[in-house]
């Protein structure tokens, strides 16, 4: 989604700046075309030589220096953005920017915009939460600003509390939803993801094949398309998406738990089952850890709960998917399957083609058609697989059910 684009950087004075950095590299290695504006101050955190070797061009400061962009980088800059990024973005450059004021590079930049710009705000705590700024972050977004963050935590100043500028990792995680259309505006959607543990003793236990990859690239697709979305999520190790909201679970009970208590609180539109759940747990698990001289344990495998199933055939639920990784016979597994979860959708893989891969090729099968999507990679399979969720959620509560 950032491959090409044009981005700008605007980078203001704070501690933060020396992260902007690392936001410059992100985007470059992703394929965006970056040019960096900076404001004076900023210049005093981080030497402009740093982001010129980034970014593989000219960095602009002032008004006065003409640069290959031209005579007016004001003007330039902007023509040259799909994207105008202000990261970090100090409480004075939201207060120009709300107000209008033009009085350097980058307040004019800002002011001069004709695309998207977005905000990174990063500050003391007091400073985010004075009024004043709180006033002209509300006026910023109605005037159609976007904000990542700001997130909780330590600041540099040594106090705790919410202004921390967003990691980069997760800016660009987020970024590329600033492009993306949103069909699934004002739906909610919960997923299972990842595998889950049951235990045998302390220390072992049984568990499936799953990095969370497909599931979490899942979440990430629906979150750019503009749902409301909560992971219940096994034990995985891969980055978490963020603006995501996520709650760790460790066995298929406690997920299951985990997800009839969202069901329970409040209705969601849309339950992707992507979670590769342990069929079996150990009737009664060991305590301490079985030493091996004791003998083979005897174990006593029961069926764990069926979590698709349950939420499948809830009256009143949402719209359900499942997921199907087979060795074989992928078409008559997922018809059956449809029925026996009561699910909407069944994306169907052939099991060593999707794990531990960065691509897939799946079938998406419903009631009344069979698509086949990929091989591509895992977030462009999961965008496509959320357009066929849009145009399920569009016939379960099509324009006539609104009125
Ligand atoms: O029955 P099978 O494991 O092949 O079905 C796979 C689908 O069912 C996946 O969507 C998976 O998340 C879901 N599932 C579940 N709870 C189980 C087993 C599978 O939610 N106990």
């Amino acid at each position: 989604m950032l491959k090409n684009r044009k981005i700008t950087v605007a980078v203001t004075g704070g501690i933060a700046a020396y992260k902007a950095c690392e936001v410059v590299r992100g985007l470059v290695k992703l394929g965006a075309d970056v040019r960096v504006a900076m404001t004076e101050n900023a210049t005093r955190f981080v030497g402009l030589v740093t982001f010129e070797a980034l970014s593989g061009h000219p960095v602009a400061t002032s008004e006065w220096e003409h640069t290959p962009e031209g005579a007016m980088p004001h003007i330039e800059l902007n023509l040259h953005a799909d994207l105008l990024l202000v990261v970090p973005a100090t409480a004075n450059i939201l207060a120009k920017a709300a107000r209008g004021i033009a009085d350097d590079l980058v307040s004019a930049l800002i002011l001069a915009h004709r695309s998207k710009v977005a905000f990174v705000p990063a500050m003391n705590r007091h400073m985010w939460g004075n009024p004043a700024t709180q006033r002209n972050v509300a006026d910023l977004k109605r005037d159609g600003a976007h904000f990542i963050g700001p997130d909780s935590g330590f600041q540099a100043c040594g106090d705790v509390g919410e202004g921390r500028m967003t990691e980069p990792a997760d800016i660009l995680d987020l970024l590329p939803g600033l492009f993306s259309e949103k069909p699934l505006s004002g739906r909610r959607v919960l997923m299972t993801v990842g595998p889950t543990y049951e235990p045998i003793d302390d220390v072992r236990g049984i568990t499936n094949r799953s990095s969370g990859r497909q599931g979490f690239a899942l979440a990430r697709a629906a979150r750019d398309l503009g749902a409301d979305v909560t992971v219940v999520a096994g034990p995985v190790t891969v980055k978490r998406p963020a603006g995501v909201r996520i709650l760790p679970v460790t066995t298929a009970r406690e997920m299951l738990g985990a997800v009839e208590g969202e069901l329970d609180r409040s209705p969601y539109d849309l339950f992707i089952g992507v979670a590769a759940v342990a069929d079996w747990r150990v009737a009664d698990r060991l305590e301490g850890k079985w030493k091996k001289d004791a003998g083979l344990p005897q174990l006593r495998l029961v069926e764990n709960p069926d979590i698709l199933a349950a939420v499948g055939h809830r009256a009143g639920g949402p719209v359900t998917i499942g997921f199907a990784a087979e060795a074989t016979d992928l078409l008559e597994n997922a018809y059956a399957k449809l029925e026996k979860k009561g699910a909407a959708m069944i994306v169907a893989n052939v099991a060593r083609d999707a794990l531990a891969s960065d691509t897939n090729r799946v079938l998406v099968v419903t009631d009344g058609e069979v698509d086949e999507i990929g091989p591509a990679d895992k977030d462009e399979v999961a965008r496509k697989i959320l357009y066929h969720a849009v145009d399920l959620l569009e016939e379960d509560y099509g324009p006539e059910d609104d009125l």
